[in-house]
């Protein structure tokens, strides 16, 4: 048993309502393991970082590829005509997985030229806020909302997925003198606050690769993430039993590797990810490789991943770029030029960020991935 934290008042810095949750969950099991800190922290249905707030923008706490600027979204939706058009007739299904404001579907749909067939929009969120902020985006399109990919309607589908794996929890192990042992979150015995404590030994072995394992040092982590693999697994049972094709942009690897990639952002700054459960983001780097073999498992072909950097640029994001500031003023121009810098910049979002597609095998070849 845990002795649960001294401080509940809700009053004083650090301490949120989802503490006294977590405090009866440890106090009643134990220690969580940190893919369950992360699910209950960002999806609790009453106190959940996402479940109780619109968290992106400048007023908020992040602020993804959509919300800098137009650009991103509506190149994507030319990506999605131009999939639709090499792939004959049919009916046209656009899902977005964690759409945030609804922000990319708008770009997406203004850029997609009418006249060739209607297109019905499936978004999968679990954010009640962030739902009601997506029916007034997209307040003009015919829109329907699923709490998961299992919920949507059959048929061959456009998938999309920006930020949407990071949120996805992850387990880590540490490598100690002993052996492995998964991280766990507990409360510390001095201060009765939330700390990462060791569990007891463990073979990580079936889970991670064994060349990351035999590259760690004593202190390294390695992370593993079930539900997104589990997820990608699913989404690409679906692409080769009824077709279509998902692109997936994400932060992470292209090779797996050791390292600990946890982190909190709160009002646009890292902070720690134990200090203030639900009220700031919590993520950990999409491992890219391990995502793309999961897929090629279910039998769906992969292209990809490539930097953000060089699926934009295949894109055209620079042609687009100076078609907007042509007729832009000053200020407008200063605003372009700056997201272009951070949609595209090897030092920004550019490298960092990676984009992976996966088809029915025989979907057309997405553009982007040349
Ligand atoms: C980082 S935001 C990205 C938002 C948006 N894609 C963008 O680029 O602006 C993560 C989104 O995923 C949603 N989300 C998180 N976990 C989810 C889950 N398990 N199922 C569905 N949506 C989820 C959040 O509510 C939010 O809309």
């Amino acid at each position: 048993m845990v002795d649960c934290p001294r401080h509940t008042d809700h009053g004083q810095p650090g301490v949120t309502p989802l503490l006294a949750v977590l405090c009866q969950r440890i106090a009643r099991s134990g220690p969580l393991t940190v893919a369950e800190f992360m699910a209950t922290a960002l999806g609790d249905p009453g106190h959940g970082y996402y479940t109780t707030r619109d968290p992106l923008g400048c007023t908020g706490d992040f602020t993804t590829a959509p919300e800098i600027s137009q650009m991103f979204g509506e190149l994507i939706g030319l990506w999605c005509a131009d999939l639709w058009q090499r792939s004959g007739g049919g009916p046209r299904i656009l899902v977005e997985l964690g759409p945030g404001r609804g922000t990319l579907i708008r770009d997406a749909m203004r850029a997609i030229p009418g006249g060739s067939g209607p297109i019905t929009v499936h978004l999968v969120e679990i954010s009640p806020a962030l739902r009601q902020r997506q029916r007034q985006t997209l307040r003009h399109l015919d829109v329907t909302w699923h709490t998961s990919l299992a919920d949507l309607p059959q048929g061959p589908s456009i998938i999309l997925a920006n930020e949407f794996y990071d949120a996805l929890p992850t387990r880590q192990f540490e490598r100690a003198r002993d052996g492995w042992h998964e991280r766990l979150v507990g409360f510390g015995e001095e201060d009765g606050r939330l700390q990462f404590l060791a569990g007891p030994v463990i073979d990580p072995g079936p889970l991670i690769a064994p060349d990351i394992l035999a590259a760690a040092q004593p202190g390294d982590i390695v992370e593993h993430s079930p539900a997104r693999l589990d997820h990608v697994t699913a989404l690409a049972q679906r692409l080769t039993a009824q077709g279509g094709t998902a692109l997936i942009i994400d932060y992470g690897p292209a090779h797996s590797a050791v390292g600990d990639s946890l982190q909190a952002i709160r009002a646009h700054r890292p902070a720690p990810p134990l200090a203030e459960p639900g009220q700031a983001d919590l993520t950990t780097h999409v491992d890219f490789a391990s995502l793309a073999d999961a897929a090629r498992r279910a039998g769906a072909c992969i292209y990809g991943p490539v930097t953000q950097r060089a699926f934009l640029r295949a894109l055209g994001i620079e042609l687009r770029a100076n078609t907007l500031l042509a007729s832009a003023p000053p200020a407008r121009r200063r605003q372009i030029t700056s997201a272009l810098d951070r949609l595209i910049a090897p030092d920004q979002m550019g490298i960092l960020f990676k984009v992976l597609a996966i088809a029915h095998p025989e979907a057309p070849v997405p553009a982007g991935f040349a």
